[in-house]
């Protein structure tokens, strides 16, 4: 039988195409101050934060069905609530009172894991949520409102780090891949810079220049780590953020663990030399694909994640590596077994719906192994050991 082509997806309507029509007389303006190509870093900043614009600073629908795209949460509550179980020992081990989430989202992962905590009779005194759309935020508080509307009031939206730093856990899911990354091409000789520019017809396309003393150093560091050049023509990417904003997490956690969700890989992974095209992925109405220049401010842009990066970062800024594991051996390691079978509570018919719900979040061919945690943390009595997800696995080795 022959394969039928997927469906196009869907035209967007006459607002949208304003929407992103205004976005692109933004981004035009910037590449024109840039002298004609804006690095893909800034171009990707402009095009998911502009304020009122940006595709997670404007107001459509962007998570679950009606959206682009779904994440964890959304797939089941199971996610959050496996993870509430390993923040509750990070809680009772640093003997902190905080949970601070990064970029929450629809909410949803919030309410789920103050209900977990709930019943567990584990509730932090505040819940923290650092988001960077003011839009989403209004979204994270209508959905604490209707799902846990007894402890809503315990949380606290920050628009940047808080001043005091706290001791208690740390989550941020999905959040990591949403930070702009630059991106580069190796040549025969040197390092070409790939961002935006415009084609013959005033097409947005991908253009380079010289590289800058930074990304050449960056990109000179991964091939004495991966032990030699990438092939000419390797195209990839950098975040550059990452590092301060791991730097950034160091300096707000006095004492507790961070648990770090995202797709990605170790270094020597990442960089591998038949990853020839980089790990650029846009979502748009449920479609991947890797074009960023597509309907800018319609669809969400990422990249995956550096973990050896991130780890390298967190130890240079004083953190421990707790542990590094795939999503699948993590859930099940930190409790999500015990939380089916209690769930079920004897009953078959249950038990086999749960099962079902918690699938994609374990296969490996599904978000079980692509997507990884690491845990980073200060202060924890080593004999407490508080994070279980790490004891099924843990491969901070290959980081
Ligand atoms: C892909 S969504 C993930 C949402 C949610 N964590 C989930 O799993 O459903 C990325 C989220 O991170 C937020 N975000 C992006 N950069 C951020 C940053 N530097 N600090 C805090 N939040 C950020 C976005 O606004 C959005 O809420």
């Amino acid at each position: 039988m022959a394969r039928q082509a997927p469906p196009p997806p869907p035209e967007p309507d006459a607002a949208a195409v304003a929407h992103s029509h205004a976005l692109r007389e933004r981004i035009d303006a910037a590449i024109a101050m840039a002298g004609g190509v804006l690095d893909f870093a800034d171009y990707m900043a402009l095009a998911l934060y502009a304020p009122g614009l940006g595709y997670y600073s404007a107001g459509q629908e962007r998570f679950g069905p009606g959206g682009d795209f779904t994440t964890a949460p959304l797939v089941s509550a199971l996610f959050s609530r496996t993870l509430a179980r390993e923040v509750e020992r990070i809680l009772v081990a640093s003997n902190g009172d905080t949970v601070l989430e990064f970029g929450a989202g629809t909410g949803r992962m919030a309410a789920d894991v103050l209900a977990e905590l709930q019943q567990r009779e584990a509730l932090p005194a505040r819940y923290q949520i650092l988001e960077v759309s003011a839009d989403l935020r209004a979204q994270q508080a209508r959905t604490l409102a209707e799902r846990v509307p007894a402890l809503a009031a315990r949380v606290e939206w920050l628009e940047r780090l808080p001043e005091t730093p706290i001791t208690g856990a740390v989550l941020a899911n999905e959040v990591l891949d949403a930070l702009p990354v630059r991106r580069f091409r190796r040549l025969a000789q040197g390092i070409e810079a790939l961002g935006a520019g415009h084609d013959q017809q005033g097409t947005l396309c991908w253009r380079g220049k010289p590289a800058d003393a930074e990304l050449e150093a960056a990109v000179a560091a991964m091939e004495a780590e991966c032990g030699a050049p990438l092939p000419e023509g390797y195209v990839s990417e950098w975040c550059a953020g990452l590092a301060p904003w791991v730097s950034g997490l160091a300096d707000t956690l006095k004492r507790g663990a961070a648990l770090l969700i995202d797709y990605g890989y170790p270094r020597r992974e990442y960089y591998h030399p038949q990853r020839t095209h980089g790990t650029l992925l846009c979502h748009y109405r449920h479609r991947a694909h890797d074009d960023p220049f597509f309907w800018p401010g319609l669809q969400d842009i990422t990249a995956s994640v550096d973990f050896t990066l991130a780890a390298r970062a967190a130890r240079e800024a004083g953190l421990e590596v707790l542990g590094f594991a795939t999503q699948g051996n993590f859930l099940a390691g930190a409790g999500l077994p015990a939380l089916l079978e209690e769930s079920a509570g004897g009953n078959p018919h249950r038990a086999a719906e749960l099962a079902q719900q918690a699938k994609p979040l374990l296969f490996p061919d599904e978000m079980g192994e692509r997507f990884k945690v690491l845990g980073v943390g200060r202060g924890l009595p080593e004999a407490e050991a508080p994070l279980r997800g790490f004891e099924f696995t843990d491969h901070r080795e290959r980081l």
